[in-house]
């Protein structure tokens, strides 16, 4: 079978040839048209993955080819670019379930993101199945957006919030958190790779303790769907949510996957088109899953360019992406620790490409300053994650976070930014 012919979607103008070829990091770098630019005079350094990721020209030429070719409101239509429209958003739905290995096309709902999705489960799941006196299990490595919209449910219902701490490598700390389950813990919330940290979480063991006492898990895969191959079946959980723009593809699409009987005994989320089967002022009967929860209408294109991100990923391989990532942060840490005065906050044992520092007596924004002088683009402050920050006894840190197209010699300009902060500022 050609590859052409495993390729549900269209990806446009890309040929097919050219994004299944094996990773090579400089040819991967041929395809992100954005890196290739300077910045203040220099080569431009990103080094921002986990805020946002670059993407590739296939994504970018599947939504022009979208817009160019068959931009129309997709399900309703009976005319040809609406029916192309909608076998494009159908198609990528299918993508995204043999992504992460969903046993079932309808357990793939769209969303706007990651934290839309996390929104979404609090707000159906959460409302129906969580009362006074109640407990919702987080993690204390949450990104606010597993916490805040547990927090309004909490608020509302009456329920309590409870946190699993974790230790000072940045890893959970298991037993505490097994402890932490108890008759009234109604569900657990849990990123699969922290943001601030890098800490990788042992999903398919939370998972485990959890369902041993009955407890359904939501996981928050917004970092580790661009960095690791992810299998919902093996991880068992029954909830996981992650955004289109961390994953290479389009802003303003993301996934919640949730297990087909838990989604169908759920109440929708938002009310309006294409959500219901049929309306009238007595009664309204809601569509069946997924359309239950994807009111309105959709964003087609960029499902439709998610789609084409993740196929390009499939293209290189997701275990040669992990293993790659890898290797930059096993480099980048060796570097990066041995710099004086430099401590590197998170250094689990199992850690994805995140790499957080903070530098004796200089302010993270004077560090991200500085690097950005040298066309270095990294993040610092407190990353979403002010609890995270708490724990450490710090504010914030300078955080860089790589991708598939970053490489050794991007590590070593940040070494050399991280001395010039230490001439400046030091
Ligand atoms: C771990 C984690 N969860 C959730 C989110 C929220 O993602 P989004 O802003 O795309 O909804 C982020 C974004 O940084 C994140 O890093």
């Amino acid at each position: 079978m050609t590859m052409a012919a495993r390729l549900p979607i269209d990806p446009g103008p890309a040929t097919v040839q050219e994004i299944s070829r094996r990773f090579d990091v400089e040819r991967v770098r041929a395809d992100f048209p954005i890196l290739h630019q300077s910045v203040r005079g220099r080569q431009l350094v990103y080094l921002d993955n986990a805020a946002t990721s670059q993407k590739p020209r296939a994504v970018i030429d599947a939504i022009s080819s979208y817009y160019e070719n068959y931009n129309a409101n997709i399900h309703r239509g009976v005319h040809y670019l609406s029916e192309k429209a909608t076998k494009g958003y159908e198609d990528a739905r299918k993508v995204v379930q043999q992504f992460i290995h969903a046993a079932d096309a309808r357990e793939i709902i769209f969303v706007r993101s990651a934290t839309e999705g996390i929104n979404l489960v609090a707000q159906t799941y959460g409302r129906k199945n969580i009362g006074p006196g109640d407990e919702v299990l987080i993690t204390a490595m949450e990104h606010h957006s597993n916490i805040v919209p547990w927090q309004l449910l909490c608020d509302e219902k009456g329920a309590k919030l409870r946190v699993a701490p974790i230790n000072e490598s940045g890893e959970l700390i298991l037993e505490e958190f097994e402890r932490l389950i108890g008759p009234r813990t109604r569900i657990v919330a849990v990123g699969h790779v922290s943001n601030a940290l890098g800490t990788v979480n042992p999903i398919a063991t939370i998972v485990k303790l959890a369902h041993a006492k009955n407890v359904p898990v939501l996981v928050d895969g917004a970092q580790a769907t661009p960095r690791l191959p992810v299998d919902v079946q093996d991880l068992g959980c029954d909830f996981y949510v992650f955004s289109g723009h961390k994953t290479y593809g389009p802003t303003g699409i993301g996934i919640l996957y949730g297990k087909l009987a838990l989604l169908d005994a759920m109440p929708p989320y938002q009310g309006g088109g294409e959500m219901i089967s049929s309306v009238t002022f007595d009664k309204t009967i809601y569509n069946k899953v997924p359309h239950k929860f994807e009111a309105g209408t959709p964003d087609m294109s960029g499902a439709i360019g998610l789609g084409v991100a993740i196929q390009y990923l499939n293209a290189i391989g997701m275990e040669k992406i992990a293993e790659y990532e890898h290797e930059l942060l096993a480099y980048a840490t060796e570097k990066v620790s041995a710099i004086p005065g430099v401590r590197i906050v998170g250094t689990a044992k199992e850690k994805a490409g995140v790499l957080s520092f903070v530098m004796d007596g200089i302010h993270p924004h004077d560090i991200g300053t500085i690097l950005d002088q040298g066309g270095i683009a990294v993040r610092t402050g407190h990353h979403c994650a002010q609890p995270v920050m708490e724990r450490f006894g710090i504010d914030a840190t300078a955080r860089a976070s790589f991708g598939l197209y970053n490489t050794k010699q991007e590590i070593d300009e940040l070494v050399r930014g991280i001395y010039k902060v230490l001439e400046v500022f030091g």
